[in-house]
């Protein structure tokens, strides 16, 4: 029987919270620190996931003997290397490994080695450095943090006043802090950008699904970049075609990589990519499972959520049979109006006890004296599952609109790419 502490606060950390609660080998689930969502189904603990010592005093304590982490700043902190040592059971990429995430320079150079499709990248530190790209490279161009920005580190110039604010904030104003002391410039890639997610015990992989999320705060994917204001899965762009070429050009020479430097790849691998006449092309790794697009690829599994992370564990993912649910899921996020800039907090939020059959994750809500309130930009994550993409998508705005808080606000086109895909595909 297992004793569980999942690290993390947001719809990504209650969608797993919720895959783990169904499972009959759990005994205990804790959740650090969680939201009001992941209090309903298992016991939220205030803890620093930050801090590897408090966490292993409490693991000690609780007889934990499985570690399960959501975000990535865990990672970088090397939670993954420190509880191995201690021996306790803990799901991801160690510290080495989730570079691939963590400094996106890294991740460059390594798939430039492996000969992994990729725009073209050049390592920049100083302002002459940007300027002297701008002819070769023109516009637009991409300057990407080498570190974690909080999915804010990637600034697209296309014209010379937004590279010289972009030089600004990431050189002059050092607005990303010490991520941007390294910048990744980068050809603009064109086309139509999917996420693939795949499940790797160092050697073996299974591909779990495709995704797509829709980045910009306003419809249109217009407005500034967001952690991600809805999702679906999985993506129709998504072929055995287009399978097979991610297989072969990116996920079996990225594990290969990380092999040949001494650290296999284990954990959830979330490859965002750009498919630029009818090819793959690797705009970003991710080490983790994505928020919000956990919220759309968990609900798909039919399989036991504990048994796809204890194959990566134990190494076993090759004989893992992963079922999926033959349907579409739509997520919506129910932000508060001003996200991702100023925003208020503290919103009575209702409308929910009466949707207790619907797939609701929260991401920033907590209680007071028993009343839900919004915590956070990201407040809930309503959710649709159908066997088509369009009564997905309306049942999951006919769910949008059930919930009242205060400022609520929401992106209206959540999956409407996909249908116009679909559509031209006559599919
Ligand atoms: P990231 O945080 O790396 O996912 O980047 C945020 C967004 O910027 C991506 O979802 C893409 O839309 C865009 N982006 C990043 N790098 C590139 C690139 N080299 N070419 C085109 N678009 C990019
Ligand atoms: N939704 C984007 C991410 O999780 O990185």
């Amino acid at each position: 029987m297992y004793n569980i502490l999942l690290l993390g606060s947001g719809g990504r950390e209650h969608s797993i919270a919720w895959a783990l609660s169904k499972d009959k080998n759990i005994e205990n689930l804790y959740c650090a620190p969680g939201n009001a969502g992941t209090s309903l189904i298992s016991k939220n603990i205030s803890l620093d996931i930050l801090n590897n010592q408090e966490l292993y005093d409490f693991a000690k304590d609780n007889n934990i003997n499985l570690i399960i982490v959501g975000p990535e700043q865990p990672l970088e902190n090397g939670i993954i290397d420190y509880f191995n040592k201690k021996n306790i059971k803990i799901f991801g990429p160690n510290k080495y490994a989730a570079q691939l995430e963590t400094s996106k320079l890294f991740a460059r150079y390594i798939m430039e080695e492996y000969n992994i499709p990729q725009p073209a990248f050049f390592e920049c530190k100083s302002e002459e450095d940007i300027m002297s790209l701008r002819n070769q490279l023109g516009f637009p161009m991409v300057l990407k943090a080498d570190g974690l920005a909080a999915g804010k580190g990637v600034i697209i110039c296309n014209n010379n006043k937004d590279l010289n604010s972009a030089i600004d904030d990431m050189i002059s104003n050092k607005k990303f802090g010490v991520a941007s002391s390294k910048i990744s410039v980068e050809e603009c890639l064109k086309g139509e950008e999917l996420s693939v997610f795949a499940i790797c015990d160092g050697e073996g992989y299974k591909i779990i699904n495709s995704a797509q999320d829709h980045k910009r705060v306003y419809d249109d994917d217009k407005g500034p970049n967001t952690g991600g204001m809805g999702a679906y899965a999985p993506a129709p762009l998504f072929d055995s075609k287009l399978r097979s070429k991610v297989e072969k050009n990116i996920i079996k020479p990225i594990l290969k990589a990380m092999s040949d430097k001494g650290n296999p790849y284990k954990g959830f691998l979330y490859i965002g990519l750009m498919i630029q006449d009818d090819e793959p092309y690797v705009i970003e790794f991710n080490v983790r499972l994505g928020d919000p697009e956990a919220q759309v690829l968990i609900p798909l599994i039919k399989s036991s959520f504990l048994d796809i992370v204890l194959s990566s564990i134990d190494g076993s993912i090759n004989s893992l049979k992963i079922d999926m649910h033959d349907s579409y899921a739509v997520t919506v996020v129910l932000a508060s109006n001003g996200y991702p800039e100023s925003y208020k907090k503290g919103m009575k939020i209702t409308g929910l006890d009466k949707l207790n059959k619907e797939i609701i994750f929260h991401a920033g809500t907590n209680y007071k004296n028993n009343i839900l309130l919004s915590s956070g930009g990201r407040v809930l994550n309503v959710v649709g599952l159908k066997k088509n993409l369009k009564s997905a998508i309306n049942h999951v705005y006919s769910l949008a609109e059930k919930i009242k808080f205060d400022n609520k606000y929401y992106r209206k086109d959540i999956g409407n790419k996909a249908i116009k895909y679909l559509e031209k595909n006559n599919r």
